[in-house]
């Protein structure tokens, strides 16, 4: 049935007015208006506006039959886009937490054969159906946090059968999952490397065999690869990323997590959408990312569950880049699939300003992941994701932290969390 929630408030629509993500002084927009009405039809906004052109709205529209939410003092947000998670996996690293939190490094662990490659072993020995299992409960984790939308990338297959198998997993969630969830894959072949075989021999078949059967099935929209000492170099991620890029499948990077090794340059060559992690970010990369359109997505989960450096998020944003957050939901490095929690680490770790964040959890993620046309923002023609908290003053979100603060979620016009 369609809904309309009425008297609302606080309305944070995320709209964007120029067609391009928000930086520099637009990060702070957030298209604020107070004491409004949406309307929904089947899964698109239909309406927003004020009393008086509602009333006039549902005349002229003969509307009779439709739901009501009363939004009195509530605060009103598009559906989170979370545009970096690696959801998909199977298996715990409690262990290896518990060996980071007595004093190993990430990488010390990842050099004594554990790390992204221990997934691996454990992704390869679950079938299709078990992973996809245990996904629909990290989506369920998902929705009732906020998240409308969420990217997710492989990489913990390294070969062509679990590779494939990943995406087969993610795809079939995107066709069907317990709440419409809309999800995008990404393939990150190039995450790791495998025991078995040479790294060269390896990003042979990531580029002459992986790329070529994903591009034709279309099993991926993005292609990322970690950009890293020990992990891919620049000549290594640049070749891997115009491979996939030739054939249609649009870039992204994980690069400048623990090192600056170049990686904002190959970004540049091969026009990735997006660069992300960034904690070790300098000032002559940010200079050089000035000015595109290029996504910084900032991940300060991974910061805080490896007790790291943060990203320079207020250079970056000083700098007229476009900022994103997300959780890095993954195994190893963030376990976590709340974007609150994600934004009260923006806020206390890289003082960004609640507008910043509430732009960056929405409008500019959903350019992240190329869905800015259909989510991201309140707005008639938008598809109808939309969270409903309660309280009257947006702020209130980034200020209380660690409860889960969404009251309920409308995902595609239905309400699929109730609390
Ligand atoms: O984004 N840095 C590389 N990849 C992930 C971690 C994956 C893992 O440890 O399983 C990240 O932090
Ligand atoms: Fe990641």
């Amino acid at each position: 049935m369609d809904i309309l929630i009425k008297n609302i408030t606080s309305l944070v629509t995320c709209r964007d007015l120029n067609g391009i993500p928000k930086s520099g002084g637009s990060q702070s927009q957030i298209g604020l208006i107070k004491n409004t009405n949406i309307f929904i039809e089947g899964e698109e906004i239909v309406f927003v506006g004020n009393s008086k052109n509602l009333l006039q709205f549902l005349k002229t529209g003969k509307k009779k039959n439709y739901n009501e939410i009363d939004a009195k003092n509530k605060t009103v947000l598009p559906g989170f886009v979370d545009s970096h998670t690696h959801f998909v996996f199977a298996g715990s690293r409690a262990d290896e937490y518990e060996m980071r939190i007595a004093g190993s490094t990430y990488l010390d662990i990842a050099k004594s054969g554990g790390g992204i490659v221990a997934t691996v072993d454990a992704v390869r020995k679950t079938s299709k159906s078990v992973l996809k299992n245990i996904a629909e409960k990290h989506l369920k984790n998902f929705i009732e946090h906020g998240t409308t939308t969420v990217e997710c990338k492989t990489g913990y297959g390294l070969n062509t059968d679990n590779e494939i198998k990943m995406l087969e997993v993610i795809n079939s969630l995107k066709t069907k999952n317990n709440y419409g969830l809309d999800i995008i894959p990404t393939f990150l072949g190039a995450h790791s490397i495998p025991k078995e075989i040479s790294k060269e021999k390896y990003i042979n078949k990531i580029c002459y065999e992986m790329i070529p059967i994903i591009a034709r099935r279309k099993l991926a929209r993005f292609i990322d690869v970690f950009c890293e000492k020990g992990y891919y170099s620049v000549e290594e991620t640049e070749r891997i990323l115009s491979m996939g890029s030739k054939f249609g499948i649009i870039p992204k990077i994980h690069t400048d997590q623990f090192n600056s090794i170049g990686g904002i340059g190959v970004a540049l060559k091969v026009k990735a959408i997006s660069v992300d992690h960034l904690e070790a970010l300098t000032i002559s990369d940010i200079k050089r990312l000035q000015y595109k359109t290029i996504i910084a997505t900032l991940v300060p989960g991974a910061s805080y569950f490896l007790d790291m450096q943060y990203p320079p998020a207020n250079e970056i944003i000083d700098n007229n880049i476009p900022v994103a957050l997300a959780t890095d939901f993954n195994p190893g490095s963030c376990m976590t699939e709340n974007m609150q929690v994600i934004m009260s680490l923006a806020s206390v770790k890289m003082k960004m300003t609640a507008e910043e964040i509430l732009n960056a959890v929405t409008i500019n993620a959903a350019y992240a992941v190329y869905m800015q046309d259909i989510v991201g923002s309140i707005e008639v023609g938008k598809q109808a994701d939309i969270l409903i908290f309660d309280f009257p003053n947006y702020r209130d979100l980034i200020y209380h932290f660690g409860i889960n603060q969404i009251e309920k979620v409308v995902k595609k016009g239905k309400i699929v969390v109730e609390r």
